[in-house]
């Protein structure tokens, strides 16, 4: 048995993953945007809510699967996009896709991946969607959704909450870019970190060094090298997108599309009418802003403003099972996790990925059975009350 086995809960893969990584990889993960109060934020909105448990209620056996888009998924989350998630452990995308398709729950493959949406849609076919910035050039976009759909992914992810660059105050001070790995400047502050942390160091170096991002090495100029193809995403990755580029996309994609990062109910509407089968609240996990409500708290106002007759999906801060019901209670259809199932591989590669669903699985279907819900429709309203 390993650590990552033992480990029982989201928190205790946290620290696993945080003692493997060196400190300018796991700053960047923990650090979000500005002075890292959104990430907080996201978390502790949960902490707003209490369970208001009903007895007596047929609670066996526990179902906590869900259907969307004409599947029935095993849990109530699936796994967001984490892009160049290859830097925290060499081949994440494909242990993320592995352990996603094994448990019956979607992964959505960052449009900054490592692995090809070609590869992830081999490992899980059935199991990948894909996420996607809209690029500089219209025509690498439309490459990018076309290779998707020749893939055989179902389901779009349009995330539209960054209409520039991510500033983070943990690449200011290391001066290390998380997608072009450092440089001559930079490596001789770095050899230290990296020697502390050698089991992070050793799979850095066996693999090659910094990962290839896969997903863009067809458009960066031909003969491109790893930090080169890099440098190109770096410049080329988020066009700014406007209501326009949304029609676009959604006359591009003929399947279900999700538009992620939203959190105005004004939005959420727009983007619904505007063709959007469904809107996830999120915040990209406190990396946009460090000054923004938590998540949750979006979810609630969304849900309010927007109604009940759209789909509302949601991610910020779930680290729990009973984070996942509270966001049900709130109004989401569905959840995603992103740090937590990082944690998970970070700490332990597939096993970890693994253990971090499991921990989430198990901690649901507990937790739906202590407060009298059999199923994922039963958790209604009142199941949560304001904290006292
Ligand atoms: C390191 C990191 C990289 C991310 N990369 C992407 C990305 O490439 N595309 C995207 O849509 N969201 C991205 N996100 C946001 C996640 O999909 C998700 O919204 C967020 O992590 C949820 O919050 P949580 O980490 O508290 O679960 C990223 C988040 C993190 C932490």
């Amino acid at each position: 048995m390993t650590a990552v086995d033992r480990a029982a809960s989201i928190e205790g893969l946290r620290r696993l993953a945080l003692r493997r990584l060196p400190h300018f990889v796991g700053d960047y993960l923990e650090g979000g945007a500005g002075d890292g109060g959104g990430i907080r934020r996201n978390v502790d909105a949960f902490r707003k809510y209490q369970l208001l448990p009903q007895a007596l209620a047929e609670v066996t056996p526990v179902d906590t699967s869900v259907g969307l888009f004409g599947k029935r998924y095993a849990s109530l989350f699936g796994i967001s996009a984490v892009g160049i998630a290859g830097i925290y452990r060499r081949h994440a995308d494909e242990y993320l896709a592995e352990a996603a398709r094994d448990a019956n729950i979607p992964f959505i493959l960052s449009g900054a991946s490592h692995a090809t949406i070609e590869t992830i849609a081999r490992i899980a076919p059935d199991h990948t969607w894909y996420q996607l910035y809209g690029a500089h050039s219209p025509a690498v976009t439309e490459n990018m959704l076309a290779r998707a759909r020749d893939a055989g992914v179902k389901v779009l992810v349009y995330t539209v909450d960054y209409p520039l660059a991510p500033r983070s105050e943990v690449v200011s001070r290391t001066g290390v870019s998380m997608a072009t790995g450092p440089n001559l400047r930079t490596l001789p502050r770095l050899v230290l970190d990296a020697l502390c942390h050698p089991f992070w160091t050793a799979d850095y170096l066996r693999g090659g060094g910094l990962p290839k991002l896969g997903s863009w090495a067809a458009y960066a100029p031909p003969g491109s090298n790893a930090k080169q193809i890099a440098a190109y995403y770096v410049k080329n990755w988020n066009n700014p997108q406007t209501w326009r580029d949304l029609d676009r996309i959604r006359s591009l994609w003929k399947g279900p599309m999700v538009v992620k990062g939203l959190v105005h109910a004004d939005d959420a509407l727009r983007a619904v009418q505007a063709g959007a089968d469904a809107v996830t609240v999120s915040n990209h996990g406190g990396n946009k802003l460090d000054c923004m409500q938590g998540a949750l708290d979006s979810l609630a106002q969304v849900r309010a403003g927007a109604g009940r007759d759209i789909r509302v999906f949601f991610d910020g801060g779930i680290r729990r099972g009973s984070d996942l019901i509270i966001a049900k209670a709130i109004g989401a259809e569905f959840c995603f996790t992103g740090r937590a199932t990082i944690y998970g591989v970070a700490a332990g590669g597939l096993r970890g990925a693994k253990r971090a669903i499991d921990i989430l699985q198990s901690d649901l279907s507990y937790t739906m059975a202590m407060i009298g819900c059999r199923t994922v429709g039963d958790i209604t309203h009142d199941h949560v009350v304001a904290a006292s």
